[in-house]
């Protein structure tokens, strides 16, 4: 029998101050009434339990509890005062907590996905510091004010020496390429120890400057908690121009002291590896442009977002703009994230995603410039001449025309 008193979460409609609550749209599954979904849900997210407390006051209840504002067929806005989340310590990790954590086992749910979440500013400019470098940044680094970025990620992902791998990147830089990226499986295999990788792609990255490119290479320092700050500070001395973080598997805690470490001084490219198992079903997990805002959020310069439906990887769309708009747009009090596209790139679909995403992108293939058949420079330069092709406004085939590399690529892969 219940025995203490219990607590209604719902308070729908109410206007409440957005400096004071973190705001989180749900899309929400249930055989139950949705209010009583809703109430459910408020309630794990908040005073954490299933029955009357006797240890629950009612100014407790007030002041920390969740509140159901919105309910609009399956979709449920719920309200976290803002210091359920305050405190020195508490990073990604306790947001995480708070907004998604344990709602994916409840009975009370069949599914249930976490699709947006909207911070207090003042809490964010406390908390976190956002890009050192953002799109903006990058772009003065690389002599590239308005074309899209456009780069390779270093294939077969597996077996490269140093040498090897650097040899790669020289032929991309000189081919045109503005940004060459280490595979997110790579970080220090014995076939590829990162410490020479570093040194031999850094040598490499020289060369392509005498020859009058601009490029950057991420080196991957995705690793365990003790080794990715001083990793990332080490590849820095080593000569890596921009550093990776896979940031799902490394964590976004990592992201952040990697971010905010003084003494990084490059970009960090932030791949999101595994996050599908998070962000594919549409009715459970959690969005990926919520992913996209905390990495914003931690400091991730660049980061990647799927290809819009153009590439090889899952196609949506509708949520491939939401992540664009957490990346690019005017919401967060923080510099630009450069979105990435990635994922089966050619140059044959380069002006699909283009339309799709704007200039602001950074276009990269891996196959689709080591595939080509006069290898990796040729396979550059038909990536950039896709490119400028695209960013000119000239149809593929008729840039085809004088532009031989290009040409090739047609003949080999088509066009979309
Ligand atoms: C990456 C990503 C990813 C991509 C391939 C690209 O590391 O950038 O994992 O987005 O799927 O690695 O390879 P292809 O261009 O050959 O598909
Ligand atoms: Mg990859």
């Amino acid at each position: 029998m219940e025995s203490y008193k219990s607590y209604s979460y719902l308070d729908l409609g109410a206007e409440l101050d957005p400096e004071g609550y973190v705001f989180a749209t749900y899309r929400v599954t249930t055989d139950l009434p949705m209010e009583k979904a809703a109430e459910a849900v408020a309630a794990e997210q908040s005073t954490g339990t299933w029955t009357g407390l006797s240890t629950l006051k009612d100014d407790v209840f007030e002041k920390y509890a969740g509140r159901v504002t919105s309910i609009e067929g399956d979709r449920i806005v719920i309200a976290f005062p803002v210091d359920d989340f305050s405190g020195r310590y508490g990073g990604v990790p306790q947001i995480l907590s708070v907004i998604a954590g344990n709602l994916f086992g409840l009975a009370a749910v069949k599914g249930i996905r976490l699709e947006d979440a909207v911070f207090p500013q003042k809490f964010l400019k406390e908390h976190f510091k956002g890009p050192k470098f953002g799109s903006e940044g990058m772009r003065k680094m690389l002599q590239r004010p308005e074309k899209p970025l456009v780069g390779t990620i270093v294939k077969p992902k597996i077996g490269l020496s140093p040498e090897d791998t650097a040899k790669y990147v020289y032929e991309a830089g000189v081919g045109g390429l503005t940004n060459g990226k280490d595979d997110e499986t790579l970080v220090d295999q014995t076939f590829c120890p990162i410490e020479a990788r570093t040194k031999a792609v850094a040598e490499a990255l020289d060369r392509v400057d005498e020859e009058g490119g601009h490029m950057m290479h991420a080196i991957n320092i995705s690793s365990n908690a003790d080794d990715i700050v001083g990793l990332a500070e080490d590849v820095q001395s080593w000569g890596a121009r921009e550093i990776m973080v896979d940031v799902l598997t490394s964590g976004f805690g990592a992201l952040q002291a990697v971010a905010e470490d003084p003494k990084i001084k490059v970009p960090i490219h932030v791949h999101r590896t595994m996050h599908a198992a998070i962000t594919k079903d549409p009715l459970n997990g959690v969005a990926m442009n919520v992913f996209a805002e905390l990495v914003r959020m931690c400091g991730g310069d660049a980061l990647h977002i799927g290809t819009l439906g153009v590439g090889k990887m899952e196609g949506d769309i509708a949520g491939g703009r939401k992540s664009l708009e957490a990346c690019r747009g005017d919401e967060l009090p923080f510099r630009k994230v450069m979105p990435v596209c990635s994922g089966g790139m050619f140059p044959g679909i380069v002006p699909d995603v283009i339309a799709a995403t704007g200039n602001e992108v950074q276009i990269q293939a891996g196959g689709g410039v080591a595939g080509h058949p006069g290898g990796v420079r040729a396979g550059a330069a038909a990536m950039c001449q896709a490119v400028d092709a695209a960013f000119s406004g000239v149809p593929l085939a008729e840039y085809a025309a004088d532009h031989a590399e290009l040409r090739e690529a047609l003949a080999k892969w088509g066009s979309r």
